[in-house]
């Protein structure tokens, strides 16, 4: 039997996410908005593709929750975008009371499902779902480093004039301005990034120019597009880590993951390496720092302890 995939929001990100997934036969999918009709459309135009694509899956839009029941896998777009005006602490409590509803519904017709948090402010989002849903760690996972690794490893591929696929880096932290990519950890190909730098074949200011494209990257498509956020490159992100929990691949990805103990934090949801699989969280990696890395990871720690105790203070 098909998977059944829910996709909570049916945005730029929700859409493109239906669309990926409807091309890639992953499952059934529902497309759940607070507006029907919009769901209704965005499902509607993607089943017409069908018969193009040749592939065969139901898709459906709706407002009902009742409809998502059962489903194997939920991601979670639902919200709204920072509007000019508003601060950081206001699009929390605004995000905070979507994802309460979207908590409520989930836990009631689809208790069983792996879930993925795209929603913003992430690392507080992930943390309000799983306070809300009382779903087990193991079931909660955010989307953010993936995203910010695939833009460090484009931007470095570019550089360098190689192959993207063969940059491979990861970038741990909360998503945000802290994030930490670790270039230390970059290869390319298997060839260690610091030992192309010792080469001279990049010099060690143009990869720290890229660490900061990087850290603002969301930022940089915002200013393009004007009227939105990025959605391509996000819901691509996603799909991959859906699929290692459909396929049982054991990919090991940064994941905004609950902590209780690992990297020395509790009580707090932050992008760690961590491996995808049928039971969703297989594990969590712990990896050795350098006093630099140590530093800079601790500095993200604190921001993101900072916005989940903001998100606290919402949920009390
Ligand atoms: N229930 C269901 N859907 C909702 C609710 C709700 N309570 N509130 C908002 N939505 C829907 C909106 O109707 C809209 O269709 O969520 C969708 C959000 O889509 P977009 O505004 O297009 O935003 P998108 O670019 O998809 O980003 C979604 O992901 O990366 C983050 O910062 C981004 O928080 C944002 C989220």
């Amino acid at each position: 039997m098909r998977k059944k995939i829910a996709l909570i929001g049916g945005g730029n990100i929700g859409g493109t996410l239906a669309y990926i997934a409807a091309s890639k036969e992953i499952g059934d999918i529902v497309i759940l908005d607070r507006s029907k009709e919009y769901a209704a459309g965005k499902a509607l135009d993607i089943e017409e593709s069908l018969p193009v694509m040749k592939k065969d899956i139901n898709i459906t839009g709706t407002d009902d929750y009742s409809d998502i029941k059962d489903s194997d896998l939920v991601i979670i777009t639902a919200g709204v975008a920072r509007k000019p005006g508003m601060s950081r602490d206001d699009l929390l409590s605004v995000n905070a009371g979507v994802i309460k509803i979207v908590a409520e519904g989930v836990k009631k017709y689809a208790p069983n499902a792996f879930v993925i948090v795209i929603t913003n402010p992430l690392d507080a989002i992930v943390y309000a779902f799983l306070k809300y849903s009382g779903f087990s760690r193991k079931k909660v996972i955010g989307m953010a480093g993936v995203l910010d690794s695939a833009r460090f490893n484009l931007f470095l591929a570019r550089e360098l004039n190689v192959s993207t696929q063969d940059v491979t880096s990861f970038v741990l932290g909360g998503h945000g301005d802290t994030m930490v990519p670790l270039i230390r950890y970059t290869n390319i190909g298997g060839v260690p990034l610091l030992d192309l730098i010792k080469q001279g074949r990049i010099t060690s200011n143009k990869v720290q120019e890229i660490v900061e494209r990087t850290k603002s990257g969301g930022a940089e498509i915002v200013k393009l597009l004007k009227n939105g956020s990025a959605f391509y490159a996000p819901a691509t992100s996603a799909i991959r880590m859906a699929m290692s929990y459909l396929n049982n691949s054991r990919q090991l990805f940064p994941c905004s993951v609950y902590l209780e103990g690992e990297y020395g934090l509790n009580d707090i949801c932050m992008g760690v390496p961590t491996f995808i699989g049928a039971n969703g969280v297989e594990d969590i990696v712990q990896i050795t720092f350098n006093q630099e890395e140590q530093a800079i990871f601790d500095k993200s720690a604190k921001a993101v302890g900072d916005l989940v105790t903001a998100m606290q203070k919402v949920l009390n």
